[in-house]
């Protein structure tokens, strides 16, 4: 039987065919006059995580940071205040890729912030597999904030184990990618950790320059609504749910009511939140008749346990 992906992607073939297979990428430098500061002092990491692989990276750019005695607050965006953002000298924003691209409540909240006129900003995103389109996603965040007044001046993606979910939890990506992240993806936070730094003490800023890709094309399409239409089965199993709350806390439009053993489908993002994070296997979801179970369970069953980088022993 066809995996979600396998249905998306051919759901996808129109709407590919139209587009074009050629790279246009890279990262290009300018010197920037308008940087609000040569030696941020107080920075802002905002991320948002899932399953833990973006809020990891977050808090590993937070300890280098500390380490040269710059001060950091590393916040989930969606539970902080948009207002705090001009205080901050230096902002990275921490996303997953999801659909081939910036979760849409990331875009969302992102566009609603103040000005951060002359703020370096930095963004990074953590992606399942190769062809995730992780490049253009981290430009998108960046486009947002540039438009706020931010000045770019790093952008990177991380690759990690797959937290979508499939009946099997064996796609392609899933398997490739199970050992990651290891100490190669560590070097590769610090090397962009130590870039931007260096970047803003020199004055320069990178441009958003995003891929025209085969891959591109994908996002034209309505993934997620797809997905919903092949998700059968969408609840609560209230026998097992001892009612801890997570899957509302996690919910980014809080379309799931576990009391009432309700999804709301319309507000649904098919996001996996929910079946990711409940920790009594209460939430209950089916991919075309086949049920779906969530990445702690998914980690148990295979034996894996996620690499950490050695900062954070010592880092707090
Ligand atoms: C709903 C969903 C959609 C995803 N779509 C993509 C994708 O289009 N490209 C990709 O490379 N990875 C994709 N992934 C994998 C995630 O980007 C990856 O697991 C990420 O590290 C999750 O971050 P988190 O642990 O911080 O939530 C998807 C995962 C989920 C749950
Ligand atoms: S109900 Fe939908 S949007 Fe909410 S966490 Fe679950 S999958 Fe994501
Ligand atoms: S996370 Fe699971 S156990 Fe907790 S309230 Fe939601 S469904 Fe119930």
């Amino acid at each position: 039987m066809d995996t979600r992906r396998d249905f998306i992607k051919k759901s996808a073939i129109i709407g590919t065919a139209l587009c074009l297979p050629v790279s246009l990428t890279r990262q290009s430098i300018a010197a920037c006059p308008d940087l609000k500061t040569h030696s941020p002092k107080k920075v802002l990491i905002l991320w948002y995580s899932q399953t833990g692989n973006t809020q990891r990276y977050a808090r590993l750019v937070g300890c280098i940071l500390k380490s040269k005695n710059i001060a950091v607050d590393e916040l989930e965006f969606q539970e902080t205040d948009k207002k705090i953002l001009p205080d901050y000298d230096f902002i990275i924003v921490g996303s997953p890729v999801f659909y081939y691209d910036t979760p849409d409540n990331v875009i969302d909240w992102l566009g609603k912030i103040p000005s951060i006129k002359g703020t370096p900003v930095a963004a990074f995103v953590s992606f399942g597999g190769p062809e995730g389109n992780q490049h253009n996603a981290s430009c998108h965040i960046l486009k947002i904030l540039a438009s706020k007044g931010g000045v770019p001046v790093g952008r990177d993606a991380f690759r990690n184990i797959p937290s979508y979910p499939t009946p099997k939890w064996d796609s392609a990506n899933q398997k490739s990618g199970q050992h990651l992240p290891n100490a190669a993806t560590f070097d590769q936070i610090r090397r962009f950790t130590a870039d931007t730094l260096t970047r803003i003490s020199r004055g320069e800023t990178i441009s958003i320059s995003y891929e025209i890709a085969l891959r591109e094309g994908l996002r034209a399409l309505p993934l997620i609504w797809l997905n919903k239409k092949a998700m059968n089965k969408h609840t609560v199993d209230a026998s097992k749910c001892i009612g801890c709350g997570t899957c509302v806390r996690k919910c980014p439009t809080k379309a799931i009511n576990p009391f009432k053993q309700a999804v709301d489908r319309d507000k649904c993002l098919a996001c996996f939140g929910c079946l990711n994070n409940c920790p009594a296997d209460a939430v209950v979801m089916e991919y075309r008749g086949q049920r779906l179970y969530g990445f702690p369970e998914y980690l148990k069953r295979n034996n894996i346990t996620i690499m950490e980088p050695p900062e954070f022993k010592t880092c707090t």
